[in-house]
């Protein structure tokens, strides 16, 4: 099949590598001539395990170009994605001026039957107002299919790949159809696509969002409480994790959620809610929770150290909101090193892929290390605020060593207690006893 993917970020243009692999000829658009640009040099602006080698294979193939010219697209396509961002407003409304406009591109270029494919996260009744828009710019019929996304960055391509489900909100058998045939190839091994009206699509998107929140929300109040009442949170968590109706994921008590989704679309949900008359307090306190805990590791330095941190060094490791990606934004990371440079503390960083867009936020405010224990020299403490792998079996001697105080604030639990105790840390986690040596 021949498609056009518009938005070439983590979601477009996973998606539109991914339909390559399995076929179809694709062309990803953006309207922004750099990102275009890199691409067809070869280089990926982002990372994601796995995209790049995947481009590439698929580009040698010729199944897998890179356009600024939306027209042209339009024009060779059947099927054109809209997978552009949809940004918080001031109102916690989701910004809906990018898919519209992409949306009344497409109508305007298009020369015959086009099926219009949200995959952006929108709120309910977005594809009623992508109709409108699309309805007065062309004379040709069209089909808007609502098909959010649920890929996770970090493992976007093998979430793509192998979906859990495929979401398809549509109106005609024809539009069904077609996003069957196109998402065959990915759930092969049983997994099911799920048919529905477009605003049940879209309000899916949310509530599975909002549900992980919440999850995560709750495990950090769970910690906190833990901490006060004596109990060991990682215990909890499993014990809790065991039980098949509530399962171990998004169980893990840490710095509160990030990313360019949760926060976002917890609160487009629950302005679509008060919208409609409804407040939704739930997650007006998964919000305030979440807010609440991406401070928590700067009240823990702070109970160690006192407020007044001028002279006090500290070495962060992690900073995109989470692993194996480099996005920072709404990372925990940036809350945790702003309170630390307000209270007039060093910092010196290190994250195995978000470097250079840990630079755009920090600018010369902190120093940059490729190599984790560089950052460590004269540290007071070091705080983890992303859980890779490779900091999880690091030489806690040469740490001893090169640290001025051998001291970790764990924002993501991954040390046990008694081995730091073994090893002469003083060791602060979450929802856990802390170590003092
Ligand atoms: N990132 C995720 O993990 C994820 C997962 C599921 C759903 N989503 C949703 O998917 C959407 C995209 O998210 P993302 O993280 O890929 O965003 P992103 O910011 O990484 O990418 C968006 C891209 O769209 C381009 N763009 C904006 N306006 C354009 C226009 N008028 N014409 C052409 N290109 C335009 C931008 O230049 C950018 O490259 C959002 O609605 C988001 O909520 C994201």
């Amino acid at each position: 099949m021949k498609l056009c993917v518009v938005g070439t970020g983590y979601v477009g243009l996973v998606a539109g590598t991914c339909f390559a692999e399995s076929g179809n000829d694709v062309v990803c658009v953006d309207n922004v001539a750099a990102k275009i640009d890199a691409l067809r040099r070869g280089e990926v602006p982002i990372y994601e395990p796995g995209l790049e080698e995947l481009i590439r294979r698929n580009v040698a193939e010729g199944r897998l170009t890179f356009s600024t010219d939306l027209a042209e697209a339009v024009t060779k396509s059947r099927v054109c994605f809209i997978a552009v961002g949809t940004p918080e407003r001031e109102d916690g409304s989701a910004d809906l001026a990018a898919v519209l406009s992409v949306a009344r591109g497409i109508a305007e270029v298009m020369d015959g039957h086009r099926v219009v494919v949200t995959k952006s996260t929108v709120p309910v009744g977005t594809h009623a107002k992508i109709r409108a828009a699309m309805a007065p710019v062309t004379r040709h019929p069209f089909d808007v299919v609502s098909n959010p996304e649920f890929l996770k960055e970090g493992a976007a391509v093998e979430d793509f790949l192998k979906p859990d489900r495929v979401v398809i909100g549509a109106e005609s058998p024809e539009a069904f159809k077609i996003m069957h045939e196109l998402y065959e190839p990915f759930v092969r091994t049983g997994a099911p696509i799920l048919e529905m009206d477009n605003a049940s699509a879209e309000m899916t998107k949310y509530a599975a969002n909002a549900l992980l929140a919440t999850r995560i929300s709750f495990m950090n109040e769970v910690a906190n409480l833990c901490e006060r009442v004596g109990a060991d949170v990682e215990f909890v968590r499993r014990g809790v994790g065991y039980d098949r109706r509530i399962g171990h994921h998004f169980l893990f008590p840490g710095v509160g959620y990030g990313g360019s989704c949760f926060p976002k679309d917890v609160q487009a949900i629950m302005h679509t809610a008060q919208a409609n008359g409804l407040e939704f307090p739930l997650l007006a306190g998964v919000e305030a929770v979440n807010d609440a805990q991406k401070r928590r590791l700067v009240e823990k330095v702070v109970d160690e150290f006192g407020p007044d941190l001028r002279g006090k060094r500290f070495a962060v490791w992690g900073l995109a909101f989470k692993p194996r990606t480099d996005d920072m934004r709404e990372a925990p990371a940036i809350v945790v090193i702003e309170g630390l440079l307000a209270r007039g503390a060093e910092i010196a960083v290190h994250d195995p892929v978000a470097l250079n867009a840990a630079k755009r936020v920090f600018g010369d405010r902190v120093s940059y290390h490729r190599v984790n224990y560089d950052a460590l020299p004269g540290a007071d403490a070091l705080l983890i605020v992303t859980e890779w792998n490779e900091f999880r079996r690091p030489d806690f001697d040469r740490m001893k060593q090169l640290m001025r105080r051998p001291c970790i604030f764990d924002g993501r639990n991954i040390y046990e207690p008694d081995i730091m105790r073994e090893h002469g840390f003083t060791y602060v986690p979450i929802g856990r006893t802390t170590v003092r040596v």
